[in-house]
């Protein structure tokens, strides 16, 4: 007969089958620097995603995809479902919040140089993450189908109408014809419930994969004061949900995000009309173009240099392997760029 040793250690049915002490020996090797609050973004952007599909569930039992029946549809869950109002205020401002810490999050990512070798994929799959994520607010803006959703709808359509050779196939693609129509509600919907959820949840699961197979911090490597990233990061982290979830919470129920009136194709699009803030510094550049640059139609030639721009972006750890100076540089002209278009878009 065979005795354990009286000190072996003892692990649950549960916890052996879960393999949780093979995990529990990984995450003890990783750790996350004390007092840099950049670490936490990542994990909160995640939260305002998981809000979002939470919320959305709920709105799908009540929403009519169909340009007859789409606003009365959001007006009955606003005013007379039970906390239908909540619910859609949850999701309207937890799609803001989710867009804004996607974006903080990259430029984060780009100051602090994390985008360099070994995290190429990680790169990768967050910047389909931020096309994606844009692609998936966007098409919820359209959803009401009030003067603003059409607004939106046409602007939008129109701005990936410059992308250079398949632009004008883009327009028609996400219009589903020359024109808009109930198609464009119809395409809207499927993009926001079925096609970018899917697309998401796989670039996600990737992201994760990839910049997990480095070490946040490796204990060994780090010399600035660290905690254990299991459990003490994730404690804190916990933390910072809750208090997103109260903001958002604060928010949906103190701050009314108006439904609007129902759109009316024949009139026409006002020439102030405004897309969504994330949009705001790419309409202002292309509505105020030049009507030809170099020989090319202005707002097209933007649109070709705006592609460029973003192709440079996306290759950022094959152009700048080591994370220069210069990147960080450019990150904060950027930053400063985009805020300052987008404030003379808005005066
Ligand atoms: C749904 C959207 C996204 C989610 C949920 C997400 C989540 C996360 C999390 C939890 C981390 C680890 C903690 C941190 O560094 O904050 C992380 C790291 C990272 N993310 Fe994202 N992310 C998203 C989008 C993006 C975008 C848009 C980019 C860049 C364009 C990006 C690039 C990276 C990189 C390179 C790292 C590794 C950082 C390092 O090694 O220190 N992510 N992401």
């Amino acid at each position: 007969m065979t005795t354990e040793p009286k000190d072996a250690p003892r692990s649950s049915w549960l916890a052996d089958r879960l393999g949780w002490d093979r995990l529990r020996s990984s995450l003890d090797r990783h750790a996350v620097p004390r007092h840099s609050f950049f670490f936490y973004i990542g994990g909160l952007t995640l939260f305002a995603l998981l809000l979002q599909v939470a919320s959305g569930i709920l709105l799908m039992m009540y929403y009519r995809p169909d340009a007859a029946a789409a606003h009365a549809s959001v007006e009955r869950i606003a005013r007379e479902i039970p906390y239908g109002g909540l619910v859609r205020g949850v999701h309207v401002w937890a799609a803001d919040l989710f867009v804004a810490m996607l974006l903080l999050h990259a430029f984060i990512v780009m100051v602090r140089r994390s985008f360099k070798s070994p995290q190429e994929l990680g790169w990768l799959s967050g910047v389909l993450l931020m096309l994606i994520g844009i692609g998936q607010a966007f098409t919820g803006a359209v959803l009401p189908w009030s003067e603003r959703a059409y607004t939106n709808a046409r602007v939008g359509s129109q701005l990936a109408g410059y992308t250079p050779m398949v632009g004008d196939w883009f327009r028609r693609f996400l219009r589903g014809g020359e024109e808009l129509s109930t198609d464009t509600l119809s395409r809207a919907y499927a993009f926001h419930v079925a096609l970018l959820p899917a697309a998401m949840t796989v670039v996600v699961a990737g992201h994760f994969y990839f910049i997990s197979r480095k070490p946040v911090v490796a204990l060994e490597e780090s010399n600035t004061k660290t905690i254990p990233f299991y459990p003490d990061f994730l404690i804190r982290q916990g933390v910072a949900f809750v208090g997103i979830l109260v903001l958002v919470l604060t928010l949906a129920i103190f701050a009314d995000r108006s439904i609007g009136t129902v759109a009316d194709p024949r009139l026409a699009t006002p020439a102030d009309a405004q897309p969504p803030w994330y949009m705001l510094a790419l309409h202002y550049v292309v509505r105020t173009a030049p009507r030809e640059l170099l020989g090319v139609e202005g707002p097209r030639f933007l649109g070709g240099a705006v592609t460029a721009l973003g192709v440079l972006f996306a290759a950022l750890p094959f152009v700048d392997r080591r994370g220069s100076r210069i990147t960080v540089w450019l990150s904060w002209v950027g930053l400063f760029a985009l805020l300052l278009l987008s404030f003379r878009a808005l005066h």
